[in-house]
């Protein structure tokens, strides 16, 4: 178990202050947390204000979405959950999933200069198939209005290996990084500063306005993809509802609002 916080990590709050970042205070790191998601919830519920972030070097119940577990190496990751006040319809969660998905993805490829990092709907961040990290969006529902939203990420930046469940499809910024990786600070307030940008004008006006960054971030664009309900076909993009589009063989569309794709090796 991990029991202090690692430097490289403690300045974080120096740099999303001198970047003038709007996300990222108060900014809470542990050594060791239950999950940072679950800690943002609480702070939601008990008052902490828009942009406070908790950070921990290892969880010991970290989630992944659709109850999954989320497998960290302790002390080498970012783990963070920040809290928004924003107040939306839920229909913007899984837009404000792609734009942080997006935020890690210019996060990480401006720290490290690695080229190639991309996001594969709906929000994981992969370089060459692999994925480097994961964003968890959960909202704080009041009636039928999201209140407050949680956005966590698990990256994957100093491990050069993985636990046997994952080893064969993760990756890490330290194993696409050409010389030494950054410091997990640096990922942290780059994430923050972009998502920042960008958080208002998707909670008022949707995913229209990165349409641009989406496709040339885009994973899967013009890859054979099959769902778990089964429709196969070439994805096409996303939509500006955060829908993956899927040509099937027929040239019929179809746009998938939830669950996850498969590549179909051809
Ligand atoms: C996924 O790819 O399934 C999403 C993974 C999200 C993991 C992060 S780690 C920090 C935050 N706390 C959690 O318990 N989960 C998210």
């Amino acid at each position: 178990m991990i029991r202090r916080v690692g430097a490289d990590l403690e300045r974080a709050r120096t740099l999303v202050a001198e970047l003038g970042c709007g996300l990222g205070h108060p900014m809470t790191i542990v050594a060791t947390t239950v999950s940072t998601n679950d800690d943002a919830s609480r702070g939601a519920r008990e008052g902490a204000p828009h942009g406070a972030t908790w950070v921990a070097e290892d969880q010991t119940a970290g989630r992944g979405r659709r109850g999954r577990s989320w497998l960290a190496v302790p002390g080498e990751c970012v783990l963070a959950s920040v809290l928004l006040r924003v107040a939306c319809s839920p229909q913007r969660l899984p837009q404000i999933a792609l734009l942080a998905g997006l935020a890690v993805r210019d996060a990480v490829a401006r720290a490290s200069g690695a080229d190639d990092v991309r996001i594969k709907w709906p929000n994981d961040v992969v370089v060459a198939d692999r994925k480097l990290a994961g964003v968890l969006v959960e909202g704080a529902t009041v009636g039928a209005r999201v209140e407050a939203v949680v956005v966590g990420v698990g990256i994957n930046v100093h491990a050069r290996s993985f636990p046997d469940e994952i080893a064969d499809r993760a990756t890490s910024v330290a194993l696409v990084t050409r010389g030494d990786p950054p410091d997990r600070a640096v990922v942290l307030a780059h994430f923050l500063a972009s998502l920042d940008r960008d958080l208002h004008v998707v909670v008022s006006r949707g995913l229209g306005l990165l349409r641009a960054r989406l496709e040339a971030a885009d994973a899967l664009a013009g890859r054979r993809v099959r769902s778990e309900a089964g429709d196969e076909g070439i994805a096409a993009g996303i939509d500006d509802d955060g829908r993956l589009m899927v040509r099937r063989d027929g040239g019929v569309i179809a746009r998938l609002g939830a669950g996850e794709v498969f590549l179909v090796r051809t």
